[in-house]
């Protein structure tokens, strides 16, 4: 395995010191851009079945796709720490079925460690993950995986017993051994006394400025992906525009006889050229 900037567990240290930065990335240009901007850490997110394949939510991805994706990411982003986002019934289904997908992240996907969705009732889940010496990444709060179950995409931790069970989940989660967790849309103040009751990094998404680092999913940054704008996201170019204004230049020129020019064309020599016309 490669060299790598940050390993999973040296991330702890990062805590209380300087805000991590993570984003999400499927694919070996973008993976590259993030290596090349500094990102401490890239997530190949389920969230790929959402802004790659189109699909409506994250349920539908399978192990074979996000495999794909990992072996892309690492070749673009060889020197970055990477972490493979475990698919729906991936590990739900047994202890030994979900060492081997995570073992197959790390494997077959070249990634450092694996993300999975929950907090207490998949505590049994991670511990055997960790025990096969697999890091785990853990992730609380709106938990895609699970929104037919809390229906929907909606902000957590908004009531008592639900502020208290996120609390609950990152403290089991941090005794079982990740190194860190995501907290996905939570308010502030919960994900600040969440990030000042444990010792690992939270890495926070629609979860305010009080977390350790942050993490964003790559089309929302560069504004590829318009069907869902949640309010936590912030966009920093708008990519769709940009792009589709540049096929456009190219339909038009194509169309108009403008491209190619000579300047993109190749040449034959005035030898064979003639012989050719002679012989045609
Ligand atoms: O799949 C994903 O992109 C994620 C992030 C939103 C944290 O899980």
């Amino acid at each position: 395995m490669s060299l790598f900037k940050l390993s999973p567990y040296s991330l702890i240290d990062k805590k209380g010191k300087e805000p991590i930065v993570a984003i999400t990335s499927y694919d070996y240009i973008t993976a590259k851009l993030a290596e090349e901007a500094g990102i401490d850490f890239i997530l190949i997110g389920d969230s790929s079945a959402m802004v790659v394949l189109g699909e409506e939510d994250t349920y539908s991805i399978g192990m074979e796709e996000m495999l794909i994706f990992c072996k892309a990411v690492s070749k673009g982003a060889p020197n970055t720490l990477r972490i493979g986002d475990m698919p729906f019934l991936s590990y739900q289904v047994s202890k030994e079925q979900a060492i081997y997908n995570a073992g197959r992240f790390i494997k077959e996907g070249r990634c450092h460690g694996v993300k999975i969705e929950g907090g207490e009732e998949v505590a049994e889940i991670i511990l055997a993950i960790i025990k096969a010496g697999i890091p785990v990444l853990g992730h609380i709060g709106l938990t895609p995986q699970r929104s037919l179950e809390l229906g929907g995409l909606k902000v957590r931790g908004k009531t008592i017993e639900s502020a208290q069970k996120l609390l609950k989940d990152a403290q089991i989660l941090e005794s079982l051994g990740v190194f860190g967790i995501v907290i996905e849309c939570v308010p502030a103040e919960l994900a600040k006394i969440v990030t000042e009751k444990i010792k690992i990094p939270t890495i926070g998404i629609g979860a305010g400025s009080y977390t350790d680092g942050q993490i964003l999913v790559f089309h929302d940054v560069v504004g590829l992906y318009l069907e869902m704008r949640p309010k936590f996201v912030k966009t920093y170019v708008n990519g769709f525009e940009i792009f589709k204004n540049a096929l456009k230049n190219y339909v038009y020129e194509c169309k108009n006889k403008k491209f190619p020019t000579e300047k993109e064309s190749f040449k034959i020599s005035k030898e064979i050229l003639t012989q050719l016309l002679k012989y045609s």
